[in-house]
């Protein structure tokens, strides 16, 4: 019983993790269900550190100093269920289970309600980074009691990156609220990935630039505001040339997003909580229209290929364009994340504190970018500000983005070309701050047909009419 933490799932997720543990100074237990992967990290990686490998979990769990602690690194379902049942079962109270994968937090809850009965602490943690993050920093959202926090928070902190000298790791809130909060990282992930890849498409198709140019503009926007690991490595990829065919490798790969899910749970969640997540919505469905090939093939044959690109009288203001509307479709994106988030903290009781998540966000996630710190300071400046769009900050930049934004959006219906998160962000963005909505002809079609009921401008009360009698107008109780 002497390793610190323990990890088990040696995949590269969890070997890079033990690996960060272990480069960190802390002495890392490992184990996998088949012995030869965790044969393999310490042939292979067994010089960063103090390695405590087991064969079986029992040892595994053993050899962890108590309370322990333990990181379940495997397929999020039935396989994470398996490894919290074989782990519940050797584990003692106090003890801390850590489900690190990418688990619904709903899944999240249920498991934490059940290992608490039992005396353990379950904690539903986001990690992100990809593989490079896990190995030298990623940004951690751990959820679970503030007890577990205490014991895990210091590893945590420390293998997680840091910016500015800040570790990018928080205790998120209780039971289900890290994987809550890494669900709707992953959903503005996917709107940040879909709106670049429509400002590349306008570009490629409407500019008619090539793959390697392209990558030039990204390249500068990756110097201003704009600045965020998705626009660096967007800039690398399209640089890239494929070795078989001395093409930009972009051109070669098939138009087809693949998805694990986690864009679609974000969605899902929000419609559940009734938060209009627009461009996260848009983007998930943007990679099912991809892959959605017997429609598309059936549409390409009868529905004629109509787009005639509007003529473009100066390229450079169309890509300075093009970047500002990237700017403010970005902006609603996450503005409308951080409601899912708060509005998710509303419903299930947790504590979250919305500015430190864009600071965990800053470095080590995906979603990296330096414009998170204006988000963490604009809750600074009013911790229960209703909207991020509100914040004088991101009024004053989407106010400098409109026309632009506006000119994009028209000009990619103009010439028929698909942007559904510029254009979902922009109809958002146009809608919220609506003096007035068209919500008030819904009221009353749904009075008329299902006697649904509607309230008055000028009166307190519920309505409805006898619109197949009278059409006089009745005050509901
Ligand atoms: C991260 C990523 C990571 C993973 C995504 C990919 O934060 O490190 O989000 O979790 O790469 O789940 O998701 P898709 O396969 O659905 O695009």
């Amino acid at each position: 019983d002497v390793a610190d933490i323990g990890v088990t799932g040696m995949a590269v997720m969890g070997s890079n993790l033990a690996r960060n543990f272990a480069r960190n100074g802390f002495k890392v237990a490992i184990h996998n269900r088949s012995v030869a992967k965790t044969e393999k990290v310490i042939a292979e990686h067994g010089g960063d550190g103090e390695f405590y490998p087991s064969e079986s979990m029992a040892d595994f769990v053993a050899s962890l100093q108590k309370p322990r602690v333990a990181i379940i690194m495997v397929k999020a379902g039935k396989p994470t269920d398996a490894v919290i049942d074989e782990l519940a079962e050797l584990m003692e109270e106090g003890d801390i289970i850590v489900d690190a994968g990418n688990a619904l937090f709903a899944d999240t809850r249920r498991r934490e309600a059940a290992l608490r009965e039992k005396g353990l602490h379950f904690v539903g943690s986001g990690v992100s980074g990809g593989e490079e993050g896990a190995l030298n920093g990623p940004s951690i959202m751990p959820g679970g009691t503030k007890e577990s926090y205490d014991r895990l928070g210091p590893m945590f902190e420390k293998i997680s990156a840091h910016v500015d000298g800040v570790p990018c790791c928080t205790h998120v809130g209780a039971d289900g609220a890290g994987h809550f909060v890494k669900m709707v990282h992953n959903g503005i992930e996917y709107a940040d990935m879909q709106v670049i890849s429509e400002a590349y498409d306008l570009m490629s198709k409407a500019l008619g630039m090539d793959a390697p140019a392209i990558g030039d503009v990204f390249g500068e926007w990756n110097k201003g505001d704009l600045e965020s690991f998705l626009i660096e490595i967007t800039a690398e990829v399209l640089h890239h040339t494929d070795v078989t065919t001395g093409k930009p490798f972009v051109d070669v790969i098939l138009d087809r997003a693949a998805q694990k899910g986690t864009g679609a749970w974000t969605v899902q969640t929000a419609l559940d909580l009734g938060v209009p997540v627009t461009g996260i919505a848009e983007a998930t469905f943007a990679r099912s229209t991809s892959g959605s090939t017997p429609q598309r093939e059936a549409a390409r044959e009868v529905l004629p290929a109509e787009a005639q690109t509007l003529e473009i009288a100066d390229k450079d203001q169309f890509i300075d364009d093009l970047q500002k509307a990237l700017y403010a479709a970005k902006l609603v994106s996450y503005s409308q994340g951080f409601d899912e988030i708060a509005a998710g903290a509303k419903e299930y009781g947790w504590d979250i504190d919305l500015g430190a998540m864009a600071r965990i966000w800053r470095g080590g996630c995906i979603i990296r970018a330096r414009f998170l710190n204006r988000i963490t300071e604009a809750y600074e400046r009013n911790a229960s500000l209703p909207l991020l769009l509100a914040d004088e900050y991101f009024t004053t930049e989407i106010a400098k983005c409109i026309p632009a934004w506006r000119r994009i959006v028209a000009f990619a219906a103009a010439s028929g070309y698909p942007v559904p998160v510029f254009s979902s962000t922009l109809s958002y963005y146009d809608a919220v701050r609506s003096e007035r909505l068209p919500a008030a002809l819904v009221q009353a079609q749904r009075d008329y047909f299902g006697a649904h009921t509607y309230q008055r401008v000028d009166a307190e009360g519920t309505f409805h009419v006898e619109w197949s009698e009278d059409r006089r107008e009745t005050k509901q109780d």
